[in-house]
């Protein structure tokens, strides 16, 4: 196994200084940085084979065909699809959360007919299927939370029934860092009939995923959240389910014969990929999951585990702070909190002028922040080449925040 050390010189970035103070990145929620080896495929790509995939006969375009058809296979390894025609490339979770909402939502919901989500998730878990049902006239619902930021999965038996056509749910919340029984509420949406749609932004980075052991019927995931290039994402779907919805967006690529009165769409993969693909950003993130492969995710999720577990020890004792969400072995790598009455921008301004960055806002989880009443907080959150001085930087710095601002 590589050290800390080896593995942080992977990341060129992670060498910067910040206001003269080597830079402690602790926004990998929002998202990570890119290991050499990443940047290395993409410039490799552009100088050397730079062509248009899926087009040409000629030695470039074939180069760039095959590097581009070859991350999609390695993205289906890494999270176990039975094939990769069931892996489909989007610009990020958010398009691919909007694939399905219009694709296979428009095309099926009705009036009468219910898509089931939580108030713990990501507006781009939440507004597609506010548009969709709206137009439809099916109607959206919500699992609430409890105060430890766990959903209240005592009320699913309520909202969970025949009349659910689909539970789109997140693995693990962006604020709160609450790590979800994906495989338990797939089942109990299988039971009522419903399909599930598992939000894997925060979690295909984080831990391993293999979508035939939760046997899920759709997962969408960022590839810049776990060390590829803004511009990649994933859609995984079930075959029989991607096979019967429509296109999502119409154009070259997509279809497989064009006439003045009708068309006739490609097959899987490509029929949900109109137009010229992300081919750079795609063969990055192929790159990124090699990486993360040769890590070891397991490794990936014990080291985070420990770092979480250790910043949660600390940042208690910051006088004023309060963690949202549940204790670390309920959770994933991102812990949100506020600080006595001090504005979460302050406090982030302030930790930027040690070096340190983290984010302030609603993290786009407005429901969360109404749950607990506020109306933004502070995030740090961590990857696997984050540190323990990281984390003592960190409290060390809130600890200022708190005495120079605090009330
Ligand atoms: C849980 C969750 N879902 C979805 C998204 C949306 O990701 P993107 O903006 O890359 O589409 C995010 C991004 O923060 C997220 O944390």
């Amino acid at each position: 196994m590589k050290s800390i050390e080896a593995i942080r010189a992977d990341f060129p970035i992670l060498q910067r200084e910040i206001n003269g103070l080597p830079l402690a990145y602790l926004d990998n929620a929002a998202t990570s940085q890119k290991p050499l080896a990443v940047l290395q495929a993409m410039d490799d790509y552009y100088r050397l084979r730079n062509a248009n995939v899926h087009r040409g006969v000629h030695t470039l375009s074939e180069e760039a065909t095959t590097l581009y058809e070859g991350a999609r296979g390695r993205i289906a390894r890494f999270i176990n699809a039975p094939s990769s025609k069931q892996v489909i490339f989007t610009r990020n979770a958010t398009e691919a959360v909007n694939l399905v909402a219009y694709s296979w939502g428009l095309d099926t919901l009705k009036p009468g007919d219910e898509v089931l989500i939580t108030q713990m998730e990501h507006h781009a878990n939440i507004v597609p299927w506010q548009l969709i049902t709206e137009r439809t006239g099916a109607t959206l619902r919500y699992v609430p939370l409890d105060p430890q930021g766990m959903l209240r999965l005592d009320l699913l038996n309520e909202l969970l029934t025949e009349r659910t056509r689909l539970f789109a749910f997140v693995a693990m919340s962006n604020v709160l860092g609450t790590i979800n029984p994906v495989a338990e509420l797939v089942a109990r949406a299988h039971g009522v009939g419903a399909l599930a749609l598992v939000d894997g932004a925060q979690s295909v980075p984080h831990l391993p995923v293999d979508v035939q052991a939760l046997n899920c019927d759709f997962l969408v995931f960022s590839g810049h959240k776990m060390c590829g290039p803004t511009g990649s994402g994933v859609l995984y779907g079930r075959r029989e389910l991607l096979e019967r919805m429509p296109p999502f967006m119409g154009g070259g690529d997509m279809i497989r014969e064009v006439r003045l009165d009708g068309s006739r769409w490609n097959t899987l993969p490509w029929k949900f990929e109109a137009g010229t693909p992300a081919i750079a950003e795609v063969i990055g993130l192929g790159a990124a999951v090699d990486y993360l492969t040769g890590l070891g995710m397991e490794w990936a999720q014990q080291r985070e585990h420990a770092l979480v577990r250790y910043a949660m020890e600390q940042l208690e004792r910051v006088e004023g702070l309060r963690i949202l969400g549940p204790g670390p072995e309920q959770r994933g790598g991102a812990v949100a909190f506020t600080l006595g009455e001090i504005h979460p921008h302050d406090t982030a301004a302030i930790l930027d002028a040690e070096g340190i960055a983290i984010r302030a806002g609603h993290h786009c989880a407005q429901p969360i922040h109404d749950f607990y009443g506020i109306a933004a907080s502070a995030r740090a959150s961590f990857y696997f080449y984050n540190t323990f001085e990281e984390i003592d930087r960190l409290v060390m710095a809130l600890d200022k925040v708190h005495s120079v601002l605090g009330i």
